[in-house]
């Protein structure tokens, strides 16, 4: 049917498991060599603020290769003039101390510790942003808004008590953190005061950015909606202290499927052009589109559909701080992150609607039961390029990565939640990587909800392909040996741009 659903009826939703009704009992929170928790475990109560740990009297600062260099460090430091350093947190605090009657004032003060920046920095986008403020909303900017964030972002040396790693590549590692203690970040990432991030010639260089002052930039009316999204988040947490936790984890695999001898049978789909991961998704495992810099350009300029999710629950954002690059084998999972605010839209129409209200209910560790994994396809620009037996197994691994949960029960397990992961931005083909998202998720012994984005077409050939590989009981290997011959026999005989026969035309005939 025209609806995309009446071609093979589909399971319903209710049939897959989410969280938190379908997770285990969680061990008690404690930190570990590879799990840092930046908070007092032992006063954790729902509903109420956390204590960093250690406390603030016990301030551990630290300044090296693997840890977070914060902008309250001691070893934070500025030329006073051509013979003396000075330290730069003073001056922070100096700039934000000030009061701001205007969006220059703002400027100026990001520019008093970012000297160099003054001639490359431009904040065309904040200042039309505030001109177009009614007079009301002026008072609320300057008289409440911008100070709170200011004290906020200040206030990290009494937040911020002990040095946070880096989730280096090749590391499995995790932070948690107090959604309050990423407020503080958050409000550092907006005045610009993240040292030694504001040139690719640092030891950041496979960091994404944090500092917003690309985010100023630009005369776009996206650019005016990104600012309103987040300048809504600063306003929540600053007039009600956040009181739930985060947690961060990279996840990186050292042993691989072998993908032409796997015996997985393939797992549940439900599949619709109606909805979307976030909404529908919720308590499902939740796929973020990504850039292998996490967040792509949701401090700069990109807005589709990874930049739109950090933006609704900007505490995705602070990733950026502190998660290198991310390699084939290896996944960035956050779960707890809220959704501060609602959008219509997308990309050029992307528009801010209003507060999130986000209902989602928290685990015994205070998180949101959200959890969202970014997984990076690869960019094509040529159509056959894709079908390439390496490409195909890179996109598997890196799929399979993001799904699998070693040491968890498969009845623990959500479903996932993914869409037309790579085929946007990245240029994938939706039928290729729909059915290698089935193969990985079936690998990982998980059931999948996929939303087609209006793509009617796309719900009828995915729900054929998928009921005909159920039916004759193909399992993963199988498959994949059929992507193999795909390959050699159609792709790489093919004179043309595009095979005549289709992937899934060739499936049909063969299995
Ligand atoms: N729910 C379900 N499907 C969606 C949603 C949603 N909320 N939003 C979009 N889609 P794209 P990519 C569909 O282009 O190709 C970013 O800059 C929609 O059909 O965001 O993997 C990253 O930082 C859309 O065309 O993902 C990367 O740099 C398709 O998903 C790059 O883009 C793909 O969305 C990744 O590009």
């Amino acid at each position: 049917g025209a609806d995309g659903k009446a071609f093979v009826p589909s399971i319903s939703l209710s049939d897959l498991r989410r969280a938190p009704a379908c997770s285990g009992p969680l061990p008690a929170l404690k930190a570990t060599d590879s799990h840092t928790v930046l908070i007092r475990t032992d006063l954790l109560q729902p509903g109420e603020a956390s204590e960093p740990h250690p406390s603030p009297d016990q301030l551990q600062d630290c300044w090296d290769d693997t840890h977070v260099k914060l902008p309250c460090s001691k070893q934070n430091l500025f030329p006073a003039d051509r013979t003396t350093l000075q330290s730069r947190w003073d001056l922070i605090n100096k700039a934000l101390s000030v009061p701001f009657s205007s969006s220059h004032d703002v400027k100026d003060a990001i520019l008093t510790y970012n000297t160099g920046q003054a001639k490359g920095w431009n904040f065309t986008a904040l200042h039309s942003f505030c001109k177009g403020l009614q007079a009301s909303e002026v008072q609320q900017m300057f008289g409440e808004l911008l100070p709170a964030m200011a004290q906020l972002a200040l206030r990290a040396p009494r937040l911020l008590t002990q040095p946070i790693p880096l989730l280096r590549t090749r590391c499995c590692r995790s932070l948690t953190l107090s959604q309050e203690q990423v407020s503080c970040l958050l409000a550092n990432a907006f005045f610009c005061t993240f040292p030694r991030r504001n040139s690719q010639r640092t030891e950041y260089s496979n960091y994404p950015d944090i500092n917003f002052s690309r985010l100023f930039d630009g005369s776009s009316r996206a650019k005016q909606e990104k600012l309103k999204t987040l300048l809504w988040y600063f306003r929540r947490v600053t007039q009600k202290r956040p009181t739930g936790l985060i947690t961060y984890t990279r996840q990186c695999l050292q042993r691989l499927p072998s993908w032409p001898s796997s015996e997985k049978q393939f797992s549940k789909l439900y599949i619709s052009c109606e909805g979307c991961i976030e909404d529908q998704g919720y308590g499902m495992l939740q796929v973020d589109f990504a850039n292998r810099f996490v967040g792509g350009g949701v401090t700069g300029s990109g807005l589709v559909q990874e930049e739109i999710r950090f933006l609704i629950n900007p505490e995705l954002i602070a990733a950026r701080l502190f998660t290198e690059a991310l390699e084939d084998n290896e996944c960035l999972i956050v779960t707890g992150a809220e959704q501060f605010s609602r959008y219509s839209g997308y990309s050029d129409s992307f528009r801010w609607e209003g507060d999130g209200d986000d209902q989602t209910p928290r685990d015994e560790w205070q998180r949101r039961c959200t959890e969202i994994v970014a997984i990076d396809a690869l960019h094509y620009r040529q159509f056959l390029e894709q079908f390439h037996p390496e490409n195909m197994s890179r996109e598997l691994n890196k799929a399979f990565c993001g799904f699998v949960r070693p040491g968890v029960q498969t009845e623990n397990l959500s479903a996932v939640a993914t869409g037309n992961w790579g085929c946007g931005a990245f240029g994938g083909d939706k039928r290729l990587k729909a059915l290698l998202q089935m193969m990985a998720a079936a690998e990982a012994e998980r059931d999948l909800v996929y939303f087609t984005f209006g793509d009617a077409d796309l719900v009828k050939d995915v729900l054929h392909i998928h009921k005909l590989i159920t039916d004759t009981h193909a399992t993963v290997g199988s498959v994949f040996r059929l992507l193999l011959q795909y390959y050699e026999c159609v792709c790489k005989k093919t004179t043309r741009s595009k095979p005549q026969e289709t992937l899934y035309g060739f499936l049909s005939k063969h299995l």
